[in-house]
């Protein structure tokens, strides 16, 4: 049997895609896990979770934009880079915003 942390709310209608690579060799080109976007994911998850935000966060690789990472990437909307801790609640109201737009557009199919 399994013991899970948690039960998502409710089921998800977009995922958000965070870049969460680690670049192991010696270039000069930055990574987004270099820039702190493990920790990230980890906060967004804990938010979407708290605020019962029906988005699913992905832990995906390189994205082409490491100069200008962290880069989040919201399905059917956005890409944010240069996500920090500073301006996550700012991205959160951008992603709730979505999800408003999305149930509207899902009510009015009905
Ligand atoms: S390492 Fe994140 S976009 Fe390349």
């Amino acid at each position: 049997m399994f013991e899970v942390d948690y039960i998502p709310s409710e089921k998800p209608l977009f995922n958000l895609r965070l870049c969460t690579n680690k670049r192991l060799n010696k270039d000069a080109l930055p990574s987004c896990a270099g820039r702190g976007s493990r920790e990230l994911a980890d906060k967004i998850e804990k938010i979407l979770l708290e605020q019962s935000i029906p988005a699913k966060l992905i832990r995906s690789p390189c994205m082409n934009n490491c100069k200008i990472g962290p880069n989040l990437k919201v399905q059917r909307g956005e890409l944010y880079s240069g996500v920090t801790e500073e301006n996550l609640d700012e991205i959160i109201e951008a992603i709730k915003a979505q999800v408003s737009r999305q149930k509207a557009e899902m009510d009015s199919l009905e």
